[in-house]
C-alpha cells in the first residue's frame, strides 16, 4: 500500500474491531511509525502507553460511556436524534488502547520554532498520531480517537504525572473491514467539505 493508498483507505473505526489483540511485530511498527514523526525544535515531546489490560480498558469504557451520555443530553433533540446511534469508540473491542501523551517541558525552555507559537509542540503530537493511524491502516488495522473523556479520569487511571498533558486514546487493532465512508457522514451527522471549499488561491477569501 502506497502513502496515498493508505489515506484513502483510512478511516476512524469503532464497530469493526475483531475482538482479536494485534500482533507485537505490528505494535512495534506502528509506535515505530508514530516516533519517527516531525516535531517542533525536535523535541518528541510524545509518550505512548500501551493499554491491554481488560479491567483496565472496561474501566475507560464506562467513563467514556458516562461522557457520552452528558454530551447526548446536552444536544437539542433533532441533533440528540441524529447522534443516538452513532458509537463514538471501540476500547474493549479493539483490545489495545494506546494513551498518547506531551510534555511541554520536553527540550527544555529554549525551543527552536515554539518560540512564538506554544501550540506547535501538541501539533507535533498530532504528527505522530496520524503517522501511527496511516501505519494502521498499511498495516491492515483500525484505529479509532477516543476524546469522550475527562483528563483527570485518564491521569489517575494510567499514572500520568502533572504536566504531562494527555492527546487521545487512540483504539488499535485487527478489523474486519475499513468503511469507505466516514461513520459521521453515513449518519447523517456531519459531510465532508469538498475540496474546492478548502483550497483558495493567494489570499483566504478567495476560491
Ligand atoms: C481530535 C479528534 C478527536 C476525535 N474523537 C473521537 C471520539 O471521541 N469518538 C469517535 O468516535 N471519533 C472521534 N474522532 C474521529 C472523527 O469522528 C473522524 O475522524 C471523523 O468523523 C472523520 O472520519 P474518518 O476519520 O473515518 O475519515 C476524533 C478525531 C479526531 C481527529
Amino acid at each position: 500500500m502506497n502513502v496515498y493508498e493508505a489515506i484513502a483507505a483510512r478511516r476512524d473505526v469503532r464497530n469493526e474491531f475483531t475482538g482479536n489483540v494485534l500482533s507485537e511485530d505490528q505494535l512495534h511498527r506502528v509506535l515505530s511509525a508514530a516516533h519517527a514523526a516531525p516535531s517542533v525544535g525536535n523535541t518528541q515531546p510524545w509518550d505512548f502507553v500501551v493499554v491491554q489490560d481488560r479491567d483496565i480498558l472496561r474501566r475507560f469504557a464506562a467513563h467514556v460511556a458516562e461522557r457520552r451520555e452528558a454530551f447526548a443530553r446536552s444536544l437539542p433533540s433533532d441533533r440528540a436524534d441524529t447522534f443516538r446511534p452513532i458509537v463514538v469508540e471501540g476500547i474493549e473491542s479493539s483490545g489495545t488502547g494506546v494513551v498518547v501523551t506531551y510534555d511541554p517541558a520536553r527540550g527544555g525552555r529554549h525551543i527552536l520554532g515554539r518560540h512564538t507559537i506554544d501550540e506547535t509542540g501538541r501539533l507535533s503530537v498530532g504528527l505522530a498520531i496520524q503517522n501511527l493511524w496511516l501505519a494502521a491502516t498499511a498495516e491492515g488495522l483500525g484505529v479509532g480517537w477516543v476524546s469522550f473523556y475527562t483528563e483527570s479520569f485518564l491521569h489517575e487511571l494510567i499514572g500520568i504525572p502533572d504536566g504531562i498533558e494527555v492527546v487521545a486514546w487512540l483504539c488499535l487493532g485487527p478489523v474486519t473491514e475499513l468503511q469507505a465512508v466516514p461513520d459521521l457522514e453515513r449518519f447523517g451527522w456531519r459531510d465532508r467539505r469538498s475540496f474546492d471549499d478548502v483550497v483558495h488561491r493567494e489570499s483566504f477569501g478567495a476560491s
